[in-house]
């Protein structure tokens, strides 16, 4: 079966890089694409790499033109989602890349976003360990899909594990994260032009002001499950001169009386059958260049006893790991398609 798709922000980073993992997809027919401001406009001319699908036009966002395809991805700033998915009650799939159906908490949605609050979807982080299982579960079937925050699903990958077998303690968090512009979208900003960012970086959200930190919380509150824990988190990120990937480098206290042997079992048995998270060897630590274009967290964990904590560092490439791929890869789950289709492990570096 061929199932047809619109995707919606095509002009932008996220929706780009959705339509670049489904051109190798053999199992969907890319029928409309749509933007805002670029409307009317060839596809070609807003992603130039996307040779195969020179064919397209951007078309204007509506409920409209999204109706009567089998499957709508919506790339769209956060905020904009909820108009479009209210309306779209025919389509057999609906994956969002923003915000919008990503916390379960309105309260969290009121201090951190604010707007309309809209009902939660099945948070796409198939890896994801939920109260003793995998999201993937909650995945396959799946009708509604929030596809992650990039920083928050690598962040929450990184500590799922020791947080779900009790090893760390998630009261006290610390997580600093260099980060490339392209998380921040394609739209001009002074402070992502090239003279602001090539040759220094450039810290931003500090302070525990990331629209991120509230989806971290519940991802990690789900891992422990119905043990009760209150993650806090002191969440720094640092825009970095690449255009993509993610660095995450997260630290948390290790429970008293737990050995080391212990601590890199939770992440081991977590991640040891997974293809797309992957624990790398004691004394190994990855680069972005290793996952750039790649469906890959890759992670190195030290026990660190002088500080007596766990430190992960995990790359993503926020394009795809942390957002286009992760939404590519809900989606083999909820058609029951093999869950790597049009997906790589393979990186590009250098
Ligand atoms: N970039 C990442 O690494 C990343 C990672 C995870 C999640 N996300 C999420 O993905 C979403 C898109 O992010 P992005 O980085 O791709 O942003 P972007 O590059 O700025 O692209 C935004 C897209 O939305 C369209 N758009 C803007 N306002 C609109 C409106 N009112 N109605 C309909 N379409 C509108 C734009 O069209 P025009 O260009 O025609 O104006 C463009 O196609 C965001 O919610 C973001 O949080 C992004």
């Amino acid at each position: 079966m061929t199932y047809t798709v619109a995707v919606s922000g095509a002009s932008g980073y996220a929706g780009g890089e959705i339509l670049r993992l489904l051109a190798n997809h053999p199992d969907i027919d890319i029928r409309t694409v749509t933007a805002h401001s670029n409307a009317g406009q060839p596809l070609i001319q807003h992603q130039p790499h996307l040779r195969s699908l020179a064919h397209l036009t951007l078309h204007e966002t509506t409920p409209e033109v999204l109706a009567g395809h089998d499957i709508v991805f919506l790339a769209l700033p956060h905020g904009q989602s909820g108009q479009y998915t209210d309306a779209l009650g025919d389509a057999s799939l609906v994956i969002d890349a923003g915000a919008d159906h990503r916390l379960t908490s309105q309260d969290s949605w009121d201090a951190f976003y604010g707007g309309t609050f809209h009902e939660p979807w099945t948070y796409g982080v198939p890896e994801l360990l939920v109260d003793g299982k995998k999201q993937r579960e909650n995945l396959r079937g799946a009708t509604r899909i929030a596809a992650p925050g990039c920083n928050a699903s690598t962040v929450s990958l990184s500590l799922a594990p020791g947080v779900a077998a009790g090893v760390i303690d998630p009261s006290d968090i610390v997580t600093m994260l260099a980060v490339g512009p392209s998380g921040a979208g394609k739209s001009l900003k002074p402070h992502l032009l090239g003279g602001e960012l090539l040759g220094t970086a450039n810290p931003y959200a500090v302070g525990g002001t990331h629209r991120h930190i509230p989806e971290i919380q519940q991802a990690l509150r789900q891992a422990r499950g119905s043990a009760a824990v209150e993650p806090r988190i002191s969440f720094t990120p640092v825009l970095v001169p690449m255009a993509r990937g993610i660095l995450a480098t997260s630290t948390a206290p290790i429970v008293d009386g737990v050995s080391d042997d212990e601590v890199r079992a939770a992440w081991e048995s977590a991640y040891g059958d997974e293809t797309f998270v992957q624990v790398l060897p004691g004394g190994s630590f990855p680069r972005t260049a290793d996952v750039l274009g790649a469906n890959t967290a890759l992670m190195g964990l030290a026990v660190d006893r002088a500080a007596n904590r766990v430190t992960v560092v995990t790359a993503v490439d926020n394009l795809v790991k942390g957002t286009a791929g992760a939404a590519v890869q809900s989606m083999n789950l909820a058609l029951g398609l093999p869950e790597d289709r049009a997906l790589t492990v393979n990186g590009v570096a250098p």
